[in-house]
């Protein structure tokens, strides 16, 4: 099954995760622009209040080729008011994704709330991963995403 990486990063965390999964994954990496940049703290409390609604945003994404039902893709995110980016749910709203993942970057609160919301909306995510500041993980479970990426 072909694999692919698509995220969304407002600050460059979830850039940084996306493409060291990619580089030991060896798969392309394709981000989904927001057309809202959320700078400073009115852009924060915008974000926050936005994606606690799923309001749907403008993005855009470069797609090279299209994906079918053979494509994984993994979708890499911060977590916002526990759900995904607005552009990555956006994205997601208009696109049927039959299989895929998410990989969370978070600041430290429980990702679980994230995952039941994403799941209720969007149905089954094969992974779900949380790389949380707070809890010092990127290094295991960027090993436990290229261990079970491989299988
Ligand atoms: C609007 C907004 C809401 C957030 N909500 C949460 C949250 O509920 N729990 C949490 O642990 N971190 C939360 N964060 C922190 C981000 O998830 C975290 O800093 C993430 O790694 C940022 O990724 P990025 O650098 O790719 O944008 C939030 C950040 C923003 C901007």
């Amino acid at each position: 099954m072909k694999k692919i990486i698509l995220y969304y990063s407002r600050t460059g965390n979830s850039k940084r995760v996306a493409e060291k999964i990619g580089e030991g994954m060896d798969i392309e990496i394709i981000p989904i622009v927001d057309e809202n940049k959320y700078k400073g703290i009115f852009g924060f409390v915008r974000a926050g209040f936005c994606a606690a609604r799923w309001k749907k945003v403008k993005y855009s994404v470069d797609l090279k080729e299209k994906i079918n039902d053979e494509t994984h893709v993994y979708f890499v995110s911060p977590v916002w008011a526990n759900h995904s980016a607005s552009a990555v749910y956006s994205f997601l709203m208009d696109n049927d994704i039959k299989t895929k993942s998410i990989i969370f970057t978070n600041k430290g609160s429980s990702p679980e709330k994230a995952y039941s919301a994403m799941e209720e909306k969007f149905g089954k995510f094969q992974n779900k991963y949380c790389i949380s500041n707070n809890e010092n993980n990127e290094d295991e479970i960027n090993k436990l995403i290229l261990k079970e990426g491989s299988n």
